[in-house]
């Protein structure tokens, strides 16, 4: 038996050492002992990171939907699968039962089928938290088509940029979408969207909402009748291992977001792996996490790793403040939930709000509480681990990326002993190394250095759709055969990890991953603007906040100064979503420059992080006297 249950530290050096001496043999044994596979591999491992390539398990053939759906009915046919928690609490919760699953799993992929989606095609997914998300992206996974699930937070824009990045010709959607009190118009910004994206053929839509939307006459429908209509069993389409298996997009340091491509094997394996794990899952556990189908966290946490040990996983509509700030353990009362996962920011609202919202309800049933998605505070650490889990439930502060599709770097509860503000130990398979600024690896302890992987595991990210060069380039021509993580890392005097923040023009605001070009890209194209600067700056809920350094164009100059600030965020929802728009702006009338031009963001953090006392070497800036009208006019 291979050690799929890790129970206590021994086991895990052991197990740990076992993965990185012989790592073939070692995800060979996972692979084998845990999975249904159409046929087995011919080879577990090949890689080449000057390529870059990596391929698990070739030759092999699955499907990811028995896996996760059909092998758990003969045993756990009537075991609730998704557990569906609606915005509205007087809204009924719904079980879908395995069984139930695998049947509208089934007739959502027919009529997918019906609409001519064949093996290898690109589906859009622009839906909330509801049971038709979960149900669309493992009915693409059915029928072999590469889902591509769009957070139903973006804009518009946003959505056009990423359907036709890969050339989708369909896209599912529903009327409107419930959040807190509000209800958004999603059917309108799929509209929008499509003015743009003329090479989508076929629009299905859910009614959530009850709203009177438009349809577009030969490309609309309504997905209910349609499924009501379909055939409730679908043979799986028999996926080769290294078959493409969704794109995720991510942001990067361009404009252009970043087709993040998980293939189908791999992924599977890790995902399930560290869920079982990370989370310490047993058969009659309710797990949550509260992250969205739209980010990895809910494609690998809430979906496939999950299903994948026959668990039952919570999908939740709601918000964390609506009705009031007890929702979230409300949910957890009510069906007792016993692993959480959330992230920091999160933790750090409900921290601001009354303790009587914690203390009002039974959080007895809890076990794990997981965080993701940023850096959490010491403060958040202690808050969390004494309100919520009454110092009874280990944290596990999971440290990973859209682009590692599966946790790297995190404790196992009741086995890694925790400290705050540490992601601890590499999980089993995983070889963190750091780095110095020459590019040589550091292999002492208690040092800092930028964070890389030094052999592949299952679940990495094999290209960029599209775009197999900027793959390469962004995080495989840094550090030579290393994939680089674009984060900052501390490891300290017993090889604990500490994750210090990205190195790179990525900001993560509220635990969403933000580039500042394509924000930039999308202030500058403001008529009134010349040009502009995006750096974070400290925010005690969002971790961090966007602080925006603006040049007006002369055209510019006598307009109103509060309602430019205005246009600006205005045009950054149109152009990416709310969650990217900024807290701060400052016109200002020049931005600190190298000779070479590029824009010295190091200074203007400092700035907008009131760090003004030592602002570090300026002597290579080709205007220097700007820096003094920044500093006086700042905040
Ligand atoms: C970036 C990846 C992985 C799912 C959610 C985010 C930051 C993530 C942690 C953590 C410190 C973290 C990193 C990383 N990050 N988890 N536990 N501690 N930082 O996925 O949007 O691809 O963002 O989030 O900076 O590189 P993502």
């Amino acid at each position: 038996m291979s050690n799929y249950h890790i129970k206590h530290l021994e086991e895990y050096y052991q197990v740990y050492r076992k993965s990185v001496r012989n790592p073939e043999a070692f995800w060979e044994e996972i692979a084998e002992e845990h999975f249904v596979w159409r046929k087995k591999w011919d080879s577990v491992l090949n890689w080449d990171f000057k390529k870059p390539e990596v391929k698990w398990f070739e030759g092999a053939q699955l499907n990811i939907t028995e896996n996760c759906i059909d092998r758990h009915l003969t045993t756990r046919g009537d075991k609730t699968a998704i557990l569906f928690e609606p915005n509205n609490p007087k809204e009924e919760a719904l079980h879908i039962t395995y069984s139930q699953l695998h049947e509208r799993v089934s007739k959502m992929a027919n009529v997918l089928k019906e609409q001519g989606v064949k093996k290898g095609d690109r589906v859009c997914i622009y839906l909330p938290m509801i049971p038709e998300l979960a149900v669309a992206v493992l009915a693409c996974a059915r029928i072999g088509a590469i889902h591509s699930v769009v957070f139903a937070g973006f804009s518009s824009n946003a959505l056009s940029t990423r359907i036709n990045d890969s050339d989708c010709k369909i896209v599912l959607t529903s009327d409107g979408s419930y959040r807190g009190a509000k209800t958004i118009d999603l059917k309108g910004i799929v509209d929008k969207a499509l003015e743009d994206s003329p090479g989508v053929t076929s629009v299905l839509v859910v009614n959530r909402i009850n709203s009177d939307i438009n349809m577009k006459e030969g490309r609309d429908q309504w997905l209910q009748p349609l499924l009501d209509d379909a055939y409730g069993d679908c043979v799986p389409e028999i996926m080769n291992a290294e078959d493409p298996l969704f794109i995720l997009y991510t942001s990067g340091s361009t404009g252009k977001p970043k087709g993040m491509v998980h293939t189908t094997a791999g992924y599977m394996v890790y995902t399930a792996y560290t869920f079982k794990n990370i989370f310490q899952y047993k058969e009659d556990d309710i797990y949550w996490c509260t992250a969205d189908i739209g980010w990895i966290t809910g494609h690998s946490y809430i979906l496939y790793g999950p299903l994948a040990n026959g668990a039952t996983t919570v999908m939740f509509e709601g918000v964390p403040s609506y009705p009031d700030y007890g929702r979230f353990w409300e949910v957890v009362e009510k069906h007792k939930v016993n692993q959480f996962y959330t992230a920091p920011t999160a933790i750090r609202a409900l921290a601001k709000e009354n303790l009587e919202y914690v203390e009002k309800y039974d959080l007895s049933s809890l076990k794990v509480l997981g965080s993701v998605g940023e850096p959490i505070n010491e403060e958040a650490w202690h808050w969390y681990n004494n309100n919520v889990g009454k110092k009874q439930s280990p944290i596990v502060d999971t440290w990973w990326q859209t682009e590692t599709g599966g946790i790297m770097i995190s404790p196992i509860p009741y086995v890694t002993p925790t400290t705050p503000t540490f992601a601890t130990l590499p999980f089993i398979g995983i070889q963190p190394a750091l780095m110095d600024e020459n590019g040589k690896e550091i292999k002492d302890n208690q040092i800092d250095g930028r964070l890389c992987i030094k052999f592949p595991w299952p679940s990495i990210a094999r290209t960029i759709w599209g775009n197999h060069e900027r793959y390469r380039d962004t995080y495989f021509s840094a550090y030579e055969n290393k994939y680089f993580t674009g984060d900052g890392a501390h490891r300290d005097a017993v090889g604990y990890y500490r994750i210090t923040g990205r190195v790179d023009d990525v900001i993560i605001v509220s635990g969403h991953n933000l580039g500042t070009a394509p924000i930039e890209d999308a202030i500058n194209e403001h008529p009134a603007i010349a040009e502009s600067a995006i750096v974070g700056f400290p925010h005690d809920v969002k971790g961090n906040a966007l602080y925006g350094y603006v040049i007006l164009k002369e055209t510019g100059e006598g307009r109103d100064r509060d309602n430019l600030k205005k246009e600006i965020n205005q045009q950054i929802t149109e152009h990416i979503g709310p969650i990217a728009k900024l807290d701060k702006i400052q016109f200002v009338s020049g931005l600190p420059k190298t000779r070479s031009g590029k824009i010295m963001r190091r200074i203007l953090r400092k700035i907008a992080s009131k760090e003004t006392s030592n602002l570090g070497d300026t002597s290579t800036l080709l205007n220097p006297e700007v820096i003094k009208e920044i500093m006086e006019n700042a905040f």
